[in-house]
């Protein structure tokens, strides 16, 4: 490759001999326009080039320009190349840049960012949903001038991001609670990270709503026993009267453990997220049993009428079904009047899906209360409830062995004429015979 001295000295060594032959026979003034017209050769070859290269910029095809030969071929081929590069930069850090948004778009969090002004830069649609906000309407707006909230507006002011705010009652359909935090990063600027806690939150109010249930049924009883046996300490008592006092410190004794058993049942059941064996119940065994415990509980107040002959075999974990059954028999027996009728049923049903049915002519359940009777410790009358021994967590055992053997509970009742509790499990659990 020549320099571009070397060049320009050679196109004026070219110039001047065209003039120098020129000069010698047709005199100053033609030996001049020789000079010149050498000289205007490259001249002329680069304004071509130059208004090709215009071209191709102002079209933006400067990667598709054929090159030209000589001296501009260097010039295009860099140019080609810078352009090239340039693009292939700019495409990567777009790439990367969607890549980002895309990420934040994935996140279950909502995130929203702020510049130094507070003012909406970016946010995603998770919390545009929480927020009910719309970046297209709302970017570049102060974000305190859309969340309105005044524990927001506080903590905004406050600047003192290393606590995270609770917002409760928030959402769509003012029902979620969400915590928020702040992060300043950059000049000035602060990336609001908001997590919906809604299910957290409930299950912290579950755990506090238990444990006080749970402190407050322990009280009654141990509180009744203190009183009678400050009664024995204080009081001179005879044998029979001694002997009423231990009868009732007994059933308060007895209604304690009888908490605490069915409190661990159902830790256990709760623990226990496999689904149920598969071991084969006889029907008519159960039912023999259930109707002995049942008479024995009713001790001949109620008129049963078991069916006993029903055949078929349950698949399923004895001891849980056997427990499941009977709090359906004892709740029929201890929430009916004496008189009441109670009856105890198995069938297949048409589907091929075995149902055990508990049907009682008692005092029924109005329907506000069907749909929380597997709560725990949920009760329809409380005095009532706790006079028959009631902790209520029966409801919530059935349940939870339903579950483990992907059974489902179905409650019928109407106030003033009886209910009935059907468990219905699913084909595959039902063994029929005959
Ligand atoms: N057959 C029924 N008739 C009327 N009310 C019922 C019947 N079965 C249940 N209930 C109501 O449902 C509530 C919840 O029942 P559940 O079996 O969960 O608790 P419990 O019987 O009070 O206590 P536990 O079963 O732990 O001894 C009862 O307190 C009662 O008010
Ligand atoms: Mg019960």
């Amino acid at each position: 490759m020549l320099s571009a001295l070397t060049r320009f000295a050679f196109l004026i060594c070219l110039a001047l001999l065209a003039a120098y032959i020129v000069l010698s026979n047709w005199g100053v003034d033609s030996a001049i326009i020789a000079g010149m017209s050498v000289l205007a050769v490259p001249l002329i070859y680069s304004y071509i080039n130059l208004a090709r290269l215009r071209r191709y910029v102002l079209s933006d095809a400067v990667e598709t320009m054929p090159l030209p030969s000589g001296f501009w071929e260097e010039v295009f081929f860099r140019l080609q190349r810078l352009v090239r590069n340039l693009k292939q930069e700019i495409r990567t850090v777009e790439q990367q840049h969607s890549r980002f948004i895309e990420a934040f778009q994935a996140s279950p969090n909502g995130i929203l960012m702020l510049d130094d002004q507070d003012q909406i830069e970016w946010c995603n649609a998770i919390s545009e949903r929480f927020f009910g906000l719309n970046f297209k309407r709302d970017a570049l707006q102060r974000v305190n001038f859309l969340i309105r909230r005044p524990e927001f507006i506080q903590y905004l002011h406050k600047r003192q991001f290393e606590e995270p705010l609770l917002l409760e009652r928030m959402g769509p359909g003012a029902n979620l609670s969400l915590m928020l935090q702040a992060f300043p990063y950059g000049d000035k600027r602060h990336l609001l990270l908001i997590q919906d806690v809604t299910d957290l939150q409930k299950a912290d109010a579950m755990r506090r709503d238990f444990v006080a249930n749970v402190s407050h049924e322990m009280r009654t009883p141990i509180t009744v026993l203190m009183g009678f046996l400050e009664t024995m300490q204080s009081l001179d008592l005879d044998k029979s009267q001694q002997h009423q006092y231990f009868e009732m410190m007994m059933s308060q004794a007895q209604r304690m453990k009888s908490l605490v058993e069915d409190l661990l049942t159902l830790a256990n059941l709760e623990a226990n997220t496999l689904p149920a064996p598969m071991q084969a119940i006889k029907i008519p065994t159960l039912m023999a049993l259930l109707k002995n415990d049942a008479e024995a509980l009713s001790q001949g107040r109620h008129a049963f009428n078991f069916d006993i002959s029903s055949s078929g075999e349950l698949m399923g974990e004895e001891r849980e079904i056997l427990s499941a059954f009977g709090n359906l028999v004892s709740n029929a027996i201890r929430y009916s009047p004496d008189v009441a009728s109670i009856s105890a049923n198995w069938r297949v049903n048409a589907d091929g899906e075995g149902e055990f049915s508990v049907t009682d002519t008692g005092p029924g359940i109005a329907s506000e209360h069907l749909s929380r009777l597997t709560e725990r410790f949920y009760r329809v009358d409380r005095s009532r409830s706790r006079e028959t021994g009631g902790t209520g967590l029966g409801l919530a055992i059935v349940k939870h062995i339903a579950n483990r053997h992907q059974a489902q509970l179905i409650i019928e009742s109407t106030p003033g004429k009886g209910s009935t509790f059907t468990l219905r499990f699913p084909k595959e659990r039902i063994l029929q015979q005959g």
